[in-house]
């Protein structure tokens, strides 16, 4: 892929994500496509896959949609093909795009390649951590979600129907996910990167409930 098809891929995210406060913003590619590059060149695999993938990994997500699944693959594929990147990588990077977004507590990863573990590890790492607390509270205040309501529990959801219609505050989206991505991570490199920011969030839980007056909770 030439120089100019990669500047013309990121000028059509980035003005795709200037309005959205939900915490997909263009930053969050730009974090994303940076710990991308970082992970693959410590784990290896294929550095265009990785970077176009990273790119392009929230182009349709679900969350943003209107709740269309599967959308990512061929709209990333629509924009690959307008900006004239060469058939062969259209194919290996289309696929892997609806592999990258965490589908429930009890719904495993399905990666067919290990560009697609790096991307989906990067992503994560975007979501931990003191950036990671930021957008949970944005996305739940950009959904109408309360920050926190004590009498309603966490539920570890089985199937990616019930993750997605879950209507939770944001205090619940850390069981239900936030807090159990660092044992998710596929690279051992993410998993390293995980760790502080795992601890972060521990902590960040800790002085919540506190000043809310329920030490006990967690
Ligand atoms: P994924 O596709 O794995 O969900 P994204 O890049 O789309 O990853 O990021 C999802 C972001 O939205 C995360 O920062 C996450 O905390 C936030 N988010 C998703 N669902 C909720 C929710 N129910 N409450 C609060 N934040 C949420
Ligand atoms: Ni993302």
């Amino acid at each position: 892929m030439n120089v100019n098809n990669f500047i013309q891929i990121i000028l059509e995210i980035r003005s795709k994500f200037q309005n959205d406060f939900s915490g997909h913003d263009w930053h969050h590619i730009e974090r994303v496509h940076s710990n991308s590059m970082k992970i693959q060149e410590k784990e290896g695999g294929n550095s265009e896959v990785v970077s176009l993938l990273a790119i392009l990994h929230d182009v349709s997500d679900h969350k943003l949609n209107g709740g269309k699944l599967n959308q990512g693959g061929i709209e990333a594929a629509i924009i690959m093909h307008k900006i004239g990147v060469h058939k062969d990588l259209i194919e290996l990077v289309a696929p892997l795009v609806d592999e990258i977004s965490f589908k429930g507590a009890g719904v495993s990863d399905q990666n067919s390649s290990l560009e697609s573990k790096i991307v989906q590890d990067a992503d994560r790492l975007d979501a931990i951590g003191a950036i990671g607390i930021a957008r949970a509270f944005a996305y739940g205040g950009s959904r109408g979600r309360p920050m926190y309501s004590p009498e309603v529990n966490a539920e570890l959801h089985d199937s990616f129907e019930e993750y997605a219609n879950s209507k939770s505050h944001t205090i619940n989206h850390f069981h239900e996910k936030l807090l159990l991505l660092k044992d998710r991570m596929h690279t051992q490199t993410a998993r390293e990167l995980a760790q502080e920011r795992h601890d972060f969030m521990i902590l960040f839980l800790t002085q919540f409930h506190q000043e809310w007056g329920n030490p006990a909770a967690l």
